[in-house]
């Protein structure tokens, strides 16, 4: 980065950047080589956490332990006045930045040291700090030789040297002891998860020690392999679930094994969730180079369905009122009960649920946002096919969930599509022409949910839709936006906005549009969720504006743009500044579980604490539905 490139800026204009612009912005990391698009406005300290890039930290991004420096390799980064203290003048010039002061609006590369040092913390969650004491332990032990004298048992030996903890002892490591002691001198390593002791490694092994966070997502899973040692992520993947084939959403799967009356599907879907955990293993270990073997837990949260099949536990009374669960917490589950091949004897952290549809993941998100222990009044929205929303702070929180339809997923929207590699994901209207933001940079295929809820936003603001969800008629368009209204057109009887022709102008055969139909399914959607959070701020006592903050979650919360959701009401309207995108809460949760005992015991005493609010036996739902039902200015 030239010295031109230098300028300053205050960290108050540092801080006060959000994600309420509508663009996306590509950042580079090396050595990693990793590319990600993240919302503009968003640090690049929390960018790279949710994408499984560690930065050195002990202050979860707060801007106080000075030690998240990395190297802007290209583009402009201003100085902020925290840069400016903390490193010198030629740091500055050779392109050294704090990362928890650098708001990314722009397209930058950067280098990213190595840890500096073996951190009692690592950070997680929505800007927090976790103060790593995983379940998992390692202790390197020399024990003396049995002898005619010394008649102890080999686990006696052990468990003498280890005589700090009370231990129970796993069968695999009993098996494995007797060999394991004489091969290696009696110098071995005890592997303890919780107080199970699972294993005797020979030789010191303490420095290898591995657990993976899934977020088992009904459409994409996601898996982050942590080193338990540091906290740090060694690498992320993700997939579809593969059990797409059996449908988009919870209610179909759990009809699918109901019309199959049990049995036969629910065996093949639990069996397809664990191909697609044991799938993401191997390519997580395989692009960190680690053993699967020394992977010792795993934490997974999923929405109450995901869960119940992954576990092989028939999930059919969690789809007919009155919304049953067999359990809200689950019982000790070994990780190859999910069909996850790591160390045999590694266990399964699984998040207890609230509710039918608040699930694990909802539980697992709570703990990544620190709701639970904010003294600000806070509203987490995780949009989805079926929209979790908690309100509340360490005093009282209060949960719902409202069914928001696929709109978002894509699937029922004309030219909807998943949020991939030529999905139109942002979309501007001016008074001229529409701008469109592209996943990949490629030719436009189809419709996001980010880029429906910004095209709706967008047209509403220019006037081609009114208030009540409607196209306007072409007399009124050209009135208003006259550049824009030969795009309003007719297809099949229905009003269309064309977004971008694929072929020749003009030729609707393969053009990308937003139709009559598509607006409605969004009002849905939004009617759906604006319900479910104005019933929790009556519940609660408090007025929108109280509102502190408002964390938009989930792969698709996450990605939208602050100002559409503004715009239309999906959120409450407050200053875009109090919007802010969470990231992939349900995976950053798994993750804390995974640093922490003390996270995870939180996690479990959660479900003690959040009252559960149902919207469908309120006699009020219907008239407030079709009161949302409306876009407002
Ligand atoms: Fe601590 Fe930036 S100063 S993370």
């Amino acid at each position: 980065m030239s010295e031109a490139a230098i300028s300053e800026t205050s960290d108050a204009t540092v801080e006060t950047a959000s994600p309420g612009a509508l663009e996306r912005v590509d950042v580079h990391f090396e050595p990693a080589g990793r590319q990600i698009r993240v919302p503009s406005g968003v640090m690049l300290f929390d960018a790279a956490s949710w994408n499984g890039i560690a930065i050195d930290s002990t202050c979860g991004g707060h801007g106080t332990c000075k030690k998240c420096k990395v190297r802007v390799v290209d583009g402009i980064v201003p100085v902020s006045s925290l840069d400016a203290r903390a490193l010198s003048a030629d740091e500055l010039r050779s392109g050294w930045r704090l990362a928890c002061r650098v708001a990314l609006t722009t397209p930058i590369s950067v280098e990213v040291p190595p840890l500096l040092t073996r951190p009692k913390s690592a950070t997680a969650g929505v800007g927090r700090r976790v103060i790593l004491r995983p379940a998992v332990q390692k202790r390197y032990v020399e024990l003396s030789e049995p002898s005619l004298q010394d008649q102890k048992t080999d686990i006696e030996r052990v468990l003498a040297a280890l005589d700090d903890l009370e231990l129970r002892v796993d069968l695999g490591a009993l098996r494995s002891v007797a060999t394991v002691l004489r091969r290696s001198d009696f110098k071995v390593t005890a592997v303890i998860v919780d107080d199970i002791l699972i294993d005797v490694e020979p030789g010191d092994t303490t420095d290898k020690a591995y657990g993976i966070a899934f977020d088992l997502g009904t459409t994409t899973v996601v898996a982050t392999l942590l080193d338990l040692t540091t906290g740090a992520p060694m690498a992320v993947g993700s997939m579809l679930n593969k059990q797409q084939p059996y449908g988009a959403d919870v209610i179909t799967r759990i009809s699918s094994i109901m019309i199959n009356n049990g049995g036969d599907v629910l065996d093949r879907l639990a069996r397809l969730a664990h191909e697609t955990l044991a799938a993401l293993v191997e390519e997580v270990c395989a692009e960190a180079d680690v053993d699967p073997k020394n992977v010792y837990e795993i934490a997974v949260a999923g929405n109450a369905t995901m869960s119940h099949i992954a576990i092989g536990v028939d999930p059919e009374p969690l789809g007919v009122a009155p919304f049953i669960m067999s359990t809200r917490r689950w019982p000790e589950v070994l990780a190859k009960d999910l069909g996850v091949s790591v160390h045999p004897g590694a266990r399964a952290v699984l998040f207890p649920s609230f509710g039918a549809y608040v699930g694990g993941d909802i539980t697992a998100g709570l703990i990544a946002s620190g709701m639970d222990r904010d003294t600000r009044v806070r509203l987490f929205i995780d949009i989805g096919t079926n929209c979790e929303i908690v309100l509340g702070n360490s005093e009282r929180l209060i949960a719902t969930a409202a069914p928001a339809g696929p709109a978002f997923e894509g699937a029922s929207i004309k030219c909807g599509m998943r949020a991939a590699a030529g999905a139109i994901e942002v979309v501007k209207i001016a008074e001229e022409d529409v701008a469109l933001g592209v996943i990949g940079d490629v030719a436009p295929e189809g419709l996001c949910g980010s880029g429906l809820l910004d095209a709706v936003a967008e047209l509403f603001k220019v006037g081609l839709l009114d208030s009540s969800g409607r196209f306007v008629s072409d007399e009124v368009a050209n009135a208003t936006v006259p550049k824009l209204a030969d795009r309003l057109r007719w297809l099949e009887k229905e009003r269309i906005f064309v977004l971008a022709y694929k072929g020749d102008e003009g030729d609707l055969s393969d053009a990308i549009f937003l139709s009559q139909r598509d607006v409605r399914e969004l009002q849905f959607a939004k009617a759906a969720i604006a319900t479910g959070w104005s019933i929790l701020l009556e519940e609660y006592g408090i007025k929108p504006g109280d509102l502190q903050q408002v964390l938009l979650a989930g792969s698709f919360g996450s990605y939208l743009s602050p100002a559409s959701a503004i715009r239309l009401g999906l959120v409450p309207k407050l200053p875009v500044l109090r919007i802010v995108s969470a990231g992939n809460v349900a995976g950053e949760g798994a993750k804390m579980a995974l640093m922490s005992v003390r996270e995870r015991a939180l996690a479990m005493t959660l479900l003690e604490e959040v009252d559960y609010v149902e919207l469908s036996d309120r006699a009020d739902f219907n008239d407030r539905f079709v009161e949302q039902l409306a876009f407002s200015i």
